[in-house]
């Protein structure tokens, strides 16, 4: 929800913030803007509704000069997403620029009370009172401008990661974060800021994770100074970037979800790579290592998270509770947090996030560490916020995935949490070792199995032509295979505006069945395994109402072909893996029909990447 980048050095900051908005785009895509301070006198302000090249189209020839600026991309929460709410925001004398991603609650008691000093508002977002605030402090208290923004922060309530830039300053920037992502790079005599490290990557590998309610005073000549606000000092703890910039380019794809999906076989590799191995008949995840004997002694397994990767849990709880025989509940993060939920001691959490900064998911973990219960983190982005405050976990190893739609973050999540539970299975004793053996020779197979899939991507396009101008999908599918007909509804829905609704196959009948005429496709998970027969008999109901079928099936399989309009063959692979197989022909169908229809891929309409707003 919202970028914001800054840098201040002696390169020109234009283009390191323009290509830092292009890379935190997946974050909101609703305006952009940026604020450039050429020398004490001349701040040049620019911002637009629309997408980061939007306005780089409207600056066009107009002065970009300056060494400090600050920018933001924009995910619209108070005030709609046209110029005048996009963000820099400024103080009444326009010596003062902030951008802010975050809310500020109590933004309307705060701008009354500005209003009767005197203070008059031009936008309708909460960000425009924050700046006013720090300048009312500022000129009133006299005091410094980090010193302004630590007061006026300690007035607000909310979440926000915030860069200040003032006239007065040149030479510094200042952040602070709370409840939303802050990396400050530092260079040689250069600083960046960024709401994550992809803006930052390619000019250095040494960054700062700033912690909620720290405050960041980035000077040009001084160096880099880290405050609480409660005033504390804090000496900076630079860590080095793992990350690589190959990672963040298309590599010849014509969209990042494309390559995401092509790069599942590595990703999911990756996932468990060193962590298992068939020929020696062991799984290790070193990061729950020491909390191994506490998973295995829970009372109960709770799996928190939001959009995919709620579909990722709802799949972990028929592996926690068939392999390692404990139970589940799988929840939204943002239902369970508002609930006055029953947490014991003895429970274990599991956050299960891409980002690790989901607004949600991070609130309902704080809840559950208050009330005692161990916290476990399955994410892919290293060194984020979920990752810091969980007791242990393991991270997904999918690399960064910046298409909107989740793809292989969702795959790997789904290895990870079969891992998790072979292994807390096997300490418990309920799984049998040919099970587990076999079920490792499956996993090291994956990557493979996938390739081979995704070598139909042609032919899952022409099925994609046939139903591209479709106003309605059903997605079916049983046992764990369920989770997965949620997850195809959902890609579909967004990132092609094709309404859809995942069912568990027989739950159809009771209502969904009413929709069904030849006009419906229906896409039906029909694998061999302990459902095969029961959903055989849910797709007749579907034909003898004259629905279309496609059908994912396994390879080889004749009976469902013969009824089915369309089949896409998986490879075969035991029941438990076939929930990562199955995804991928839905995720193709998704892109391509997405595709055909002329919609957004990597940035669908009204959606952000990481969601750290309520
Ligand atoms: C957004 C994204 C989804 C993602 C969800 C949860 O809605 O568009 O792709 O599944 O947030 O995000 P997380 O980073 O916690 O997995």
């Amino acid at each position: 929800m919202c970028g914001i980048v800054g840098y201040i050095g002696n390169k020109k900051a234009y283009p390191v913030l323009i290509k830092g908005l292009s890379r935190l785009e997946y974050r909101g895509y609703d305006s952009a803007g940026i604020a450039l301070l050429e020398n004490q006198d001349k701040l040049n302000v620019y911002k637009r509704a629309g997408k980061v090249q939007d306005l780089v189209d409207y600056i066009g020839d107009s002065s970009t000069e300056g060494n400090v600026g600050i920018g933001h991309t924009r995910w619209a929460t108070h005030g709609l997403p046209n110029d005048t709410n996009a963000h820099p925001h400024f103080s009444s004398d326009g010596n003062i620029m902030l951008v802010h991603n975050g809310i500020i609650e109590n933004y309307d008691i705060i701008k009354k009370e500005l209003t009767k000093r005197g203070h008059s508002f031009q936008t309708e977002t909460d960000t425009e009172v924050l700046v006013h605030l720090i300048e009312e402090v500022y000129k009133k208290s006299g005091v410094s401008i980090e010193e302004a923004v630590r007061t006026s922060l300690n007035e607000v309530h909310g979440a926000y990661a915030i860069a200040v830039i003032c006239k007065d300053t040149p030479d510094k920037i200042i952040c602070a974060r709370k409840s939303s992502p802050l990396v400050i790079g530092v260079g040689e005599d250069e600083y960046y800021v960024a709401s994550d490290a992809t803006p930052i990557v390619e000019y250095t590998k040494n960054v700062v994770y700033l912690e909620d309610e720290q405050i960041a005073i980035v000077d040009k000549n001084n160096g880099l100074r880290i405050i609480s606000i409660a005033n504390v000092e804090v000496s900076p703890y630079i860590q080095e970037l793992e990350l690589q910039l190959e990672e963040l380019e298309k590599g010849g794809y014509e969209h990042f979800m494309l390559k995401e999906i092509y790069e599942q076989p590595r990703a999911i590799h990756d996932s468990f790579r060193g962590r298992l191995n068939a020929s020696e008949g062991w799984i290790s995840l070193g990061g729950i290592k020491d909390y191994e004997e506490q998973i295995a002694n829970a009372d109960r397994i709770i799996i928190i998270a939001c959009g995919t990767s709620w579909h990722a849990g709802l799949v972990g709880e028929y592996y926690f509770e068939d392999l390692a025989r404990i139970p589940v509940e799988v929840e939204y993060a943002s239902e369970f947090r508002y609930r006055n939920p029953v947490i014991r001691k003895n429970d274990v959490v599991i956050a299960v996030s891409q980002s690790g900064e989901t607004a949600d998911t991070m609130a309902a973990l704080k809840m559950a560490k208050a009330e005692g219960a161990t916290l476990l983190g399955i994410v892919n982005v290293v060194g984020s916020s979920i990752s810091r405050i969980t007791d242990a976990g393991s991270y997904t190893h999918a690399g960064p995935e910046i298409g909107v739609a989740s793809t292989k973050a969702f795959t790997t999540q789904v290895t990870v949490l079969a891992m998790m539970a072979m292994a807390i299975g096997k300490k418990r004793g309920t799984i049998s070792d040919k099970r587990f053996n076999n079920l490792l020779i499956e996993m090291e197979a994956l990557p493979t199995k996938i390739e081979k899939l995704l070598k139909s991507n042609d032919y899952i396009q022409g099925i994609a032509e046939i139903y591209k101008d479709a106003s309605n999908a059903l997605f079916l599918g049983r046992g764990s295979a369920f989770p997965i007909a949620l997850e195809g509804a959902l890609k579909l829905k967004e990132i092609s505006y094709i309404h859809a609704e995942g069912y568990p196959a027989a739950e159809m009948k009771h209502g969904p069945i009413a929709l069904i005429d030849e006009e419906m496709p229906v896409f039906v998970i029909a694998t061999k395994g302990p459902h095969y027969e029961k959903v055989v008999s849910n797709i007749q109901e579907v034909k003898a109402r004259k629905g279309k079928i496609i059908a994912v099936v396994t390879k080889g399989d004749t009976a469902v072909r013969e009824i089915a309009d369309h089949f896409i063959e998986i490879p075969d692979t035991d029941d438990v893996l076939v929930p990562i197989l199955a995804t991928v022909p839905f995720q193709l169908i998704s892109y391509h029909i997405a595709v055909m229809r002329e919609c957004n891929v990597d940035q669908p309409r009204n959606l952000a990447k990481s969601v750290t707003v309520e």
